[in-house]
This record gives structure tokens, sequence and C-alpha cells, in this order.
């Protein structure tokens, strides 16, 4: 299939420089298969819709995740060395959404360290505007200082953080990252670790095919509603005009190597106008754009990961049916 990405007009292309969204989209969709990144499902609509996805009855790993917080949150605090030193300890925790997971180690967490400091770590202001709120109302002692950025700026600035942290990236949304990029995300978390620092990483483990796909797949149509909001962002923030009667959503799993991969799909040819990049983007039939990854891992494939960038598993928390797990790692001491 050939892609025709040909000029709106022959007007000079606008002096201003594309916005981050807009350069991605350029790139993405001049590439062969077309590609966009999830990480911009989550404007405040998105951000809605995944809680509405997190509710589902197909949809297990928030809830699976949040039983194990319940059920081991105090040995949890205990691994990430909450009841250490109290002084200078903070929790950042990279994607937090509404905190409804973390809420409860928060709290096993305050009554051994009343000091402790959390930075939630969130793209969507929206999101993190109603994180603020209820835990201002519903853990006032805590002190929270919020970080409205993307995963790179809050790497930089975990570089510079003083004082001893546990780091969070729960809910497996390192599963969104492809392999490569995974041991890149875990080397870039890994590096500013000092010896007593610790990190919780949440991990969707593989299981019955037929559970994960239907996880991405809900039978009331929520999730393909997440990821078409995507176009509706974008004929929003980019001037685009897709035409979402003529999309679709598709997932598929592959058991062999533990991917999720879902999909738009153009049920036609079609062509999309973009004025802000003063582009028009030739879809042919059925041609498919990939929108987002949601890997599933095994425990061995964790610990070579780990082993990979420098880590140990400290401690492992997992459901009685092994559905998700929670690792925590630390820092591998140099020489071994
Ligand atoms: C937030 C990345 C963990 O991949 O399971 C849910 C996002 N996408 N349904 C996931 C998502 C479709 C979710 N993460």
């Amino acid at each position: 299939m050939s892609v025709i990405i040909s000029p709106a007009s022959v007007a000079e292309a606008p002096a201003r420089p594309l916005s981050p969204l807009a350069q991605h989209v350029a790139d993405g969709l001049r590439r062969e298969p077309k590609t966009l990144s999830s990480m911009y499902f989550y404007d405040d609509a998105g951000s809605r819709l995944f809680q509405q996805i997190m509710a589902l009855p197909e949809y297990y790993p928030t809830r699976t995740e949040l039983a194990i917080f319940r059920e081991q949150g105090a040995a949890i605090v205990a691994a990430l060395g909450g009841a250490g030193d109290p002084a200078d300890f903070s929790l950042v925790e990279l994607g937090a959404g509404d905190g409804a997971k973390t809420k409860v180690l928060l709290r096993e967490l305050l009554a051994v360290n009343p000091a402790v400091t959390y930075a939630p770590v969130d793209i969507s202001a929206g999101a993190m505007s109603g994180l603020v709120q209820t835990l201002s109302r519903e853990l006032p002692a805590l002190r929270v200082v919020p970080v409205v950025e993307t995963y790179a700026e809050a790497l930089r600035q975990l570089r510079t953080r003083p004082g001893r942290k546990a780091v969070l990236f729960l809910g497996s949304n390192i599963g969104n990252f492809g392999p490569a990029e995974q041991l890149d995300f875990l080397r870039q978390l890994a590096e500013p670790l000092g010896p007593d620092d610790r990190l919780l990483i949440g991990f969707d483990l593989r299981k019955d095919p037929r559970r994960i796909r239907a996880a991405y797949d809900d039978a009331q149509g929520v999730t393909a509603a997440f990821n078409l909001n995507l176009l509706t962002r974008l004929n929003r923030e980019l001037g685009a005009d897709f035409d979402l009667a003529h999309w679709q959503h598709y997932t598929d799993y592959n058991p062999l190597n533990g991917a999720v991969r879902s999909f738009l799909v153009s049920t036609r040819a079609q062509h999309v106008h973009l004025a802000a990049l003063n582009e028009n983007v030739e879809f042919g039939p059925w041609e498919a754009i990939h929108t987002e990854n949601s890997y599933k891992f095994s425990l061995p494939q964790i610990e070579a990961l780990a082993a990979q960038v420098g880590l140990r598993i400290a401690e492992v928390f997992s459901d009685a049916a092994g559905d998700f797990a929670d690792v925590v790692l630390a820092a591998r001491p140099v020489g071994c």
C-alpha cells in the first residue's frame, strides 16, 4: 500500500513550529504502517473514558492490583522502605491518574511515616486536579506535590530529587512500551536510584488469551470509544476531519510475545485533511493505524528485564490467581 501525502495547498508551510502533538502525528502518519502513540489518549475526555474502562467487568488489571494493595499494603510499604528514616522520604508516582489504588498504599505509608511527600506525575491536568482534591479531602495530613508533565520530563526531575525515594509505576503502564522501550525506560528509572531507593512496578501477567483480548474489546464499547477519542482529539486540536463513522476499534493478542495491540481501522478508502499540518493523509480500505501496545509479562521475563538494567527483584506481590504482579525492585549493588 502506498502512502500519499500531499500538501493541501501550494501555499508556503506555516512558519509556526509544530506542537508536540502535531509533530508526533506528522511523523506517525507518514510512517508505514501508520502509528500514533497511546500517550495522546489522555486528554480530559480520554482520562474520563479510562476511568470507565477500569470499572468494566472485562478489565481485570485495576481491581486485581487494588486487591493486592488492600491485602498486602503494609508489606508493600515495608518493602518500599516507608518505615525507615522518615526524613526526606518521597513517593513519586508516574501516571498517577485518579490515584484510587495508590490511596490504599498512602494510608499505610502515612501510618508509619506522617512526614512522607507524595509527588504524583500525570499528563492530564484534569485528572491531576481531581486527584489533588480527593487527597486533600481524604488524606488531609499528606504533603502532595503534583507534577503535570510527560514521563520524560518527570524522569529528568527525578534525577535531581533529593532524599530517599520510592518510584511507583502501576497498572501495567509499562506494557504500553515495546520491548526495547521497556528496557530503555527501566534504565532511566534505575539510573537515579540510591541503595535505599525502590521501584514498585505493576506488571499484568500472561493468562488465558481470551480473557486478555476481552479486556481490550469490552462488550459495552468503552475501549472502542477510548481509542476512537484519539481521532476526536486530532479533529479538535489539529483541525483534522476524521469521520468517526468510518473508523473501527480492533485489538489482537499474541500469546507468543505477550503483545496486545490496538488499532484504528479505516473501513473504506478515505483521505483526511489535517489543517495544523497543512496536509492530506490517504488511507486505503481497511488500512490500520497502530495506536497502542499493552504487553503482558511472565515472572522469568520480569527477572530478565530487571537484570538487564542493573536491578534486582526485592519482592513480588501477586494475587492468588497469578493474574497481576506488583514487583519491588532495587539497585543491584555494584559487582553483583
Ligand atoms: C493504562 C496502559 C495500563 O494498556 O491496559 C486500557 C490502557 N488501553 N484499555 C492498558 C488501556 C485500553 C491501559 N494502561
